[in-house]
């Protein structure tokens, strides 16, 4: 009998979760349903490539596959996402590993059942990436992976071009959905249970739907039972008055926004083309500070950028102690073929990147785990995410401000809004107990 269960290995961002989530739609209305791994009839692994690692990370977990697919022929198996839409790995697959069942891209994505459709009558390989997408898809499902929380696109890919990036080469040229379906998608996830939406887009700010993202925000706003409206990514380069405007003015747009610098020094951030500089930076974040008082930040940092000096690293930890976030991504620079950055002088040697990075992570953990102190004895709100991964007989979920809080708990809070006082604020999450 035919094995029709599933399970989905997702590499990368939100964007790629999102992506999963739609996928696993697909595949409940065809009648799949999931399994761990070792039992499961199809095996879809979603694709990052935003840094080398993930490159391997991906090979690594393909050529685990292969001997399973050797002992069982009717076990399928799919790649999808950001890697596929470069043409050096879908020829690599295709060399080194020809057994690989599907493949697609982030621009075909609403292919997938055809393909799988088609896979499984023929029993034959299926290979589809286009180049670039013919616009925005409607009307996908998705089984998402939390009932009371849920992903919304905004925009599909990005056109700033940082010189590190590969994500404009991988998700193409952006796209904005029109606000009407946005709305309606809200509309029906508010329905179905959800309290908090995370608007996606590389740069949201960037929107463009025949409003400015501070509209869409205001009209997001108006959903009944949307409690909790987050955003992610904002490139400072193009954040408007209007929203910080509109998060001031707004109960539901949490207090927290993720404002990615990448660079400290003037000269690194233009050589990245990131459009904006260490002081009006600065001023922006100010800006927002003014409006928002207890708003949370956090951010996006790359160390070892081709030519950075020590100097130059010295600009980043400067806005690491001038900003004081609540917590950052830090990464260590990783060539990326195809991107400008990949053909620049002076690549920055392995030991002196990680003695950087290590320094930078000093900080950017003493300066969380400061800020965490803090909230010692405040009472906040949390929406409740389920049993904590650590500790199953506590809860976690996150604040307005997305910490993390874990508290005891004998019954599942799933979905609930509740207030817990924090008694400790760790590096990394706060702890706390219900009141
Ligand atoms: N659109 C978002 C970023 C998406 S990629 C933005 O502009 O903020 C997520 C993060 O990965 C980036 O912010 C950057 O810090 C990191 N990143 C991207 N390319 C990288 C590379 N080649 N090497 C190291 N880090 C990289
Ligand atoms: Fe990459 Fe820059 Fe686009 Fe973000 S804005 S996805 S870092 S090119
Ligand atoms: Fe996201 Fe990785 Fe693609 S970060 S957009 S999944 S390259």
């Amino acid at each position: 009998m035919e094995n029709k269960t599933y399970h989905i290995t997702t590499f990368g961002c939100q964007m790629n979760e999102h992506d999963s989530e739609i996928i696993a739609g697909f595949l409940e209305n065809m009648g799949y349903q999931p399994a761990e791994l070792e039992n499961a009839g199809i095996e879809v692994i979603n694709t990052c490539s935003v840094r080398e690692n993930a490159d391997k990370h991906f090979f690594g977990t393909l050529g685990q596959l292969k001997h399973r697919k050797e002992d069982d022929p009717d076990f399928l198996v799919a790649v999808c996402g950001c890697m596929m839409q470069q043409k050096r790995i879908v020829d690599e697959i295709n060399s080194k590993y020809p057994w690989v069942d599907i493949i697609f891209g982030t621009n075909n994505l609403y292919r997938f059942p055809h393909l799988l459709n088609d896979a499984v009558s023929k029993h034959d390989r299926e290979r589809e990436v286009w180049d670039e997408a013919d616009g925005v898809k409607e009307g996908l499902p998705s089984l998402r992976k939390f009932k009371h929380k849920a992903f919304v696109n905004i925009t599909y890919g990005c056109n700033n071009f940082c010189t590190y990036c590969i994500v404009p080469y991988t998700r193409g040229r952006e796209r904005s959905r029109k606000p009407e379906d946005i709305i309606a998608e809200c509309e029906r996830l508010a329905r179905d249970g959800v309290e908090e939406v995370t608007l996606l887009g590389q740069n949201v700010n960037s929107y463009a739907g025949g409003m400015d993202f501070a509209g869409l925000l205001r009209e997001v706003e108006k959903v009944d039972g949307i409690e909790r409206i987050r955003f992610m990514t904002s490139n400072p380069k193009d954040l408007s008055d209007r929203l910080i405007e509109a998060i001031a003015d707004s109960d539901k747009i949490c207090n927290n926004i993720h404002l990615p610098f990448q660079a400290g020094s003037d000269d690194v951030i233009r050589r990245m083309n990131r459009h904006y500089t260490h002081a009006s930076y600065l001023d922006l974040v100010g800006r927002i500070r003014a409006a928002v008082p207890d708003i949370t930040m956090s951010t996006d940092i790359i160390v070892g950028f081709p030519g950075e000096t020590e100097e130059d690293f010295q600009r980043t930890l400067d806005m690491v102690e001038e900003v004081r976030y609540d917590s950052a991504f830090t990464f260590l620079y990783s060539v990326r073929p195809g991107t400008p950055a990949a053909d620049f002088e002076d690549q920055i040697p392995e030991d002196v990147k990680h003695d950087r990075f290590d320094r930078l992570v000093e900080a950017v953990n003493r300066i969380s785990a400061e800020k965490n102190k803090l909230y010692e004895g405040r009472i906040e709100r949390i929406l409740v995410d389920g049993a904590s991964k650590r500790e199953p007989s506590a809860q976690s979920g996150r604040t307005d401000g997305f910490k993390l809080v874990n508290f005891k708990s004998d019954c599942d809070l799933t979905g609930r809004f509740v207030d817990v006082r924090i008694t400790k604020g760790k590096t990394f999450s706060l702890e706390g107990e219900l009141v």
